[in-house]
């Protein structure tokens, strides 16, 4: 199995790719480590692991990292997308699970050191805490097997601004960092995630077919698509981001990725913009086309 590490802004599709990992055997879930971004570092850390709880899997450790951007101050979280405390319409309870004390950024840098050249880091919030660690660390960057994150928009859209994805909006100045450090990146963007849609009937079948756990996944994704269905009218579903990143470790035949430079835009108008660069050495594999139908039906298989 591809051992992994899977830094989460807990949030709906972030729970989703928590369950399609754990549920997964061609991944070994080393530990989470969480941000914040749909909600605060707080949140995120406790979610995941109610999450875990859920799962029946309280022993895959989670470590608290970033509660700011690198330069920035974030005080708005987007509640109306991913529900009041971050899982939707979800009712939860305390979880009895305990953080690691150690910070998310020294936990990336420990376990890249002590199994060199086999780990998988897999990011699907703000790059805040990968941008920690290699600052701490520049070394890991040659250190790793892959890195794979849910981030950016090269061609396609952004949703948070006609640029920018909200994972690279939250933290620019880290994904700035992350893109240019010289990590075997690959990048999961809108211009397939957005193609990944889960329907509601599945959501339903999950409900009714799938006890305790069925009915905490749907109250929860229900209310994210009732999000999507009221954005993106006709939709049909709601996006599947950070499970697509997951999708492509399991098996990186669901995407095509095109080698390409790509810069991060830090200022400006276009701030937070994943702009494609012709002409430059290549940084990082893009995903750029998804073979929707067999990754969903996989996903969908595993999660619950
Ligand atoms: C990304 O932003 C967050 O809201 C989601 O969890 C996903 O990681 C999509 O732009
Ligand atoms: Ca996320």
């Amino acid at each position: 199995a591809t051992p992994i590490i899977l830094d989460v802004d807990t949030g709906v599709d972030d729970a989703l790719a928590i369950a399609y990992a754990i549920r997964s055997p061609e991944i070994e879930v080393l530990g989470l480590t969480t941000t914040f971004g749909n909600i605060t570092v707080e949140e995120a850390a406790r979610n995941s692991l109610i999450v875990l709880e859920k799962l029946g899997r309280s022993n895959v450790p989670v470590a608290k990292g970033a509660d700011q951007p690198l330069k920035r101050t974030k005080t708005e979280y987007p509640r109306h997308i991913h529900g009041e405390h971050g899982l939707g319409g979800a009712a939860w309870s305390e979880p009895a699970g305990r953080l690691l004390s150690e910070h998310a950024a020294d936990f990336i840098v420990r376990q890249i050191r002590s199994r060199p050249n086999e780990l998988t880091l897999v990011f699907v919030g703000p790059l805040t805490n990968l941008a920690l660690a290699v600052r701490k660390d520049p070394g890991i960057a040659a250190l790793v097997n892959r890195v794979v994150i849910m981030g950016g928009a090269v061609r396609a859209p952004g949703n948070v601004s006609p640029y920018a994805e909200a994972n690279i909006y939250s933290d620019p100045e880290a994904a700035d960092i992350v893109f240019r450090a010289g990590f075997p990146l690959t990048v999961v963007g809108l211009d397939v995630t957005m193609k990944t849609l889960l329907p509601r009937t599945q959501v339903r079948h999950w409900r009714e077919q799938s006890g305790e756990l069925g009915r905490f996944f749907a109250d929860m994704t229900e209310f994210y698509i009732d999000f999507y269905e009221e954005g993106y009218p006709g939709i049909g579903g709601c996006a599947l981001h950070d499970p697509l990143a997951i999708g492509v470790v399991i098996d990186p035949s669901f995407v095509a990725e095109e080698r390409m430079h790509v810069k991060v835009v830090t200022e400006g108008e276009e701030l937070a913009r994943t702009a494609e660069v012709p002409g430059e050495e290549p940084n990082v594999g893009v995903c750029v086309s998804v073979q929707s139908e067999r990754f969903l039906e996989h996903f969908t298989s595993r999660v619950i």
